[in-house]
């Protein structure tokens, strides 16, 4: 078998013509226009191209963006002061902190700060207690790309075993929840670093997430015959992107593979669009 290549870049340009269509319903309908703050601290060159990419992506769909950029010695106080102020803007619609932050500011009392309603990340806690209880006011860029992937590939969900490799708060653990709920119906086991026999386990997925963010690090014996393979990582060796799954050995075994770069990457920043949408409409209809 030689597994299909999911083309995310053509998959996300299809949701960025619906956000394109929807941006456009909302203008005509508020008279407003929907705008995302991308609030960027330090200079991770890798952080740089990401938000310069967002930013690309919102112009395209006829969203508003604005960079925050603040340098690396930034306070935990200051950029809580800027949250503040983006909150109290009723013209901003999203907040996107970018991660990660510099070690002296602590990421979760920074997220908190996020109105809930402005937190396209889905990231405060108010929305992922709705996102698991499956009432979503938004759902996290990554993950939500992930489920659209699939399901644009035409990938059964429902009693597979999904195995998700990873347990971080922006994909791993939101994505096992993405994955339970009713209407995908996918049996979930997520694994992690202490994880014992983790090749085993993998080798029963069905649907395999891998998103620990070690490059090549899932090879040809974590794989089962069909599987449908999902890279969520994004890691630079030397000049070159690589993802968590070691390509090569997936492509002869696998149902579906995503390569890396042009798999999940550009469904997150598509999904990102979909929620400053929807922020915009939350908010227009709260009468803020
Ligand atoms: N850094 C890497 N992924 C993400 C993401 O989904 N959101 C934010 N804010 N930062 C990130």
């Amino acid at each position: 078998m030689t597994a299909t290549v999911l083309d995310g870049k053509a998959i996300a340009a299809k949701v960025r013509e619906e956000v394109a269509r929807e941006v456009a319903e909302f203008r005509a309908s508020s008279g407003k226009i929907p705008k995302l703050v991308v609030i960027l601290v330090g200079d991770d060159p890798a952080s740089a191209v990401y938000v310069k990419n967002k930013q690309l992506a919102c112009g395209k769909a006829g969203i508003d963006s604005e960079l925050v950029k603040l340098p690396a010695t930034t306070s935990q106080q200051e950029l809580l002061d800027q949250i503040a102020a983006q909150n109290a803007d009723p013209a901003t619609n999203g907040i996107l902190v970018q991660l990660p932050l510099p070690a002296s500011i602590d990421a979760k009392t920074v997220l908190d700060a996020i109105h809930p309603l402005k937190d396209v990340d889905a990231f405060h806690p108010e929305n992922v207690g709705l996102m698991v209880q499956e009432r979503p006011r938004f759902l996290p860029c990554t993950p939500h790309g992930v489920l659209v992937l699939l399901h644009s590939a035409g990938i059964q969900t429902s009693g597979q075993h999904a195995v998700v490799i990873g347990r971080s708060e922006i994909v791993g653990k939101p994505m096992a929840a993405l994955l339970v709920q009713k209407s995908v119906d996918a049996t979930v086991t997520i694994c992690h670093s202490r994880t014992r026999n983790l090749a085993e386990i993998c080798r029963t997925a069905d649907i395999l997430i891998a998103a620990m963010g070690k490059p090549e690090f899932v090879t040809g014996e974590f794989l089962k015959p069909g599987v449908a393979v999902i890279d969520v990582g994004t890691n630079r060796v030397g000049d070159k992107l690589v993802g968590d799954v070691r390509f090569a050995d997936a492509l002869p075994v696998a149902s579906f593979i995503t390569p890396v770069p042009g798999g999940v990457g550009p469904m997150t920043i598509a999904m990102l669009l979909k929620s400053t949408v929807q922020a915009a409409r939350l908010q227009a209809a709260a009468g803020h």
